[in-house]
């Protein structure tokens, strides 16, 4: 028997919480593409949120969200940027990392940041090869019609991709602010080409976000792949939100496409058990509160 009494102490808590506990009672099988592709099928809706660091992405994924997205939103949540342009590509592999760790069973999406994949084909492939091997299982990148022959390109050698359309903040100078995107006849057209061209290349997902409710709804129906709305109405195949917008961690005004989910809930993980479960109803966005019309 060992006489150094520390051996039978009761173990303390890791410090800082360090370590992720991977003790669910229930573990869930993790998420595939092709599970994700059923999902639309079926008509359940997907539950996405961002994550960018191995904490929140553990608790996250304990609370059924489908898919976590190490955005570049980083940059003004994590960084305190007034936009998300400062964010480098090396800053998204150590949040990527981080979130690799804390996850177990999501569907991980990293966002290429901007200047990583403007550069071409070769650039947008050197850059997503860095992101996986730090852990994603798809890249996101913003853009319309000349994003398609850079998806085309890492879909060939087995990328997935997620497209953004709407307003995508990378280029909220030339958009002159964060507004809605689609909202007349003419930018309406634009969006509906730009869906069917990075659709075509082979974007398995796209986010559509600040787009009026009805036009992301025809863009959902003739997609062939996963719409995800933001600021989109709810029939899109799913929802994303910034997770410190939906649990108010951030100061300031927040867009109205936002709901607090944090109100009435005990605890962080009820909030985001709260929001998969409104996601997965239907409940969440709100047409009426959170939906904008053309
Ligand atoms: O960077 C990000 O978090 C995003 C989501 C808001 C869609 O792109």
């Amino acid at each position: 028997m060992s006489s150094d009494p520390s051996a039978h102490a009761t173990p303390e808590a890791a410090p800082y919480g360090s370590a992720p506990s991977r003790a669910s009672s229930e573990p869930r099988k993790p998420l595939t593409l092709h599970r994700l592709r059923a999902m639309r099928e079926a008509g359940e809706k997907v539950a996405v949120l961002t994550a960018y660091d191995a904490a929140s992405a553990s608790l996250l994924d304990a609370a059924g969200v489908d898919c976590l997205l190490v955005g570049d939103s980083l940059g003004m949540v994590m960084q305190g940027h007034a936009s998300t342009l400062p964010v480098t590509l090396e800053q998204m592999v150590y949040h990527t990392q981080c979130v690799a760790r804390g996850n177990r069973s999501a569907w991980l999406i990293a966002d290429l940041p901007f200047g990583s994949y403007q550069g071409g084909i070769e650039q947008a492939v050197a850059s997503s090869v860095a992101l996986m091997r730090a852990g994603a299982q798809m890249i996101k990148l913003e853009g319309g019609g000349w994003t398609a022959p850079l998806i085309a390109a890492l879909v060939e050698r087995g990328i997935p991709v997620c497209a953004h359309l709407g307003l995508t903040p990378q280029s909220v100078h030339a958009l002159g602010g964060y507004r809605i995107q689609g909202r007349d006849a003419q930018s309406a057209d634009t969006l509906r080409r730009h869906a069917a061209e990075v659709g075509a290349a082979g974007a398995a997902m796209l986010v559509l976000e600040l787009v009026p409710s009805d036009l992301a709804a025809q863009i959902s129906a003739d997609y062939p792949g996963i719409t995800i709305g933001i600021g989109a109405g709810v029939r899109t195949h799913g929802q994303v939100l910034v997770l410190h917008d939906m649990l108010d961690i951030t100061r300031g005004p927040k867009p109205r496409f936002v709901r607090n989910f944090m109100q009435g809930a005990p605890s962080l993980l009820d909030a985001v058990r709260g929001y998969v479960e409104a996601v997965k109803q239907g409940a969440f966005p709100d047409e009426a509160v959170h939906g904008y019309t053309a």
